[in-house]
């Protein structure tokens, strides 16, 4: 997990755990379209981009900052084997999404605690 790149291990156990136990769901109808994804401009992009590899629950589970999104994107095509982008306008599309729907206000509380570490490895 990315955790574990950025932080030693207590923290890293901590933030897993927290990440497991204290984010909350946004309230979804397992009937909606875009499960687990919260409806919104961009699902469909982020929905069959992002769906590939591993289960969209991967992605509804943490709440990160834009520019922390923006860093993630970068690392799933660069080291995680995800197909570019079509074009800058699809991933600007993905990242508003992100940040917008996936943003660590959003969870009560105020989230996770988001990856700030300064020692961000990309
Ligand atoms: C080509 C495969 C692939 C695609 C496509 C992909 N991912 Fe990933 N993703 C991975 C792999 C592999 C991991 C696990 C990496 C690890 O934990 O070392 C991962 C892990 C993650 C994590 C968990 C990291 C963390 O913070 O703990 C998030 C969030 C994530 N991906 C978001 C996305 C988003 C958003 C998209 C779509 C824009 C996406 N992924 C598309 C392969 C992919």
């Amino acid at each position: 997990m990315i955790q574990r790149f950025i932080l030693g291990g207590a923290a890293a156990a901590a933030l897993t755990l927290a990440a497991v136990s204290a984010v909350p769901q946004v309230a979804l109808d397992t009937d909606d379209q875009w499960y687990p994804l919260p409806e919104g401009e961009g699902v469909m992009e982020v929905y069959y981009a992002c769906n590939a590899c591993h289960s969209l629950r991967t992605v509804t589970n943490v709440r990160y900052s834009r520019s922390v999104w923006d860093e993630l994107l970068t690392w799933m095509v660069e080291e995680q084997g995800m197909p570019e982008f079509r074009d800058s306008e699809e991933r600007q599309m993905v990242l508003d999404y992100l940040a917008t729907h996936l943003a660590p206000e959003d969870a009560p509380g105020g989230g996770v605690p988001v990856m700030s570490a300064p020692t961000s490895p990309w």
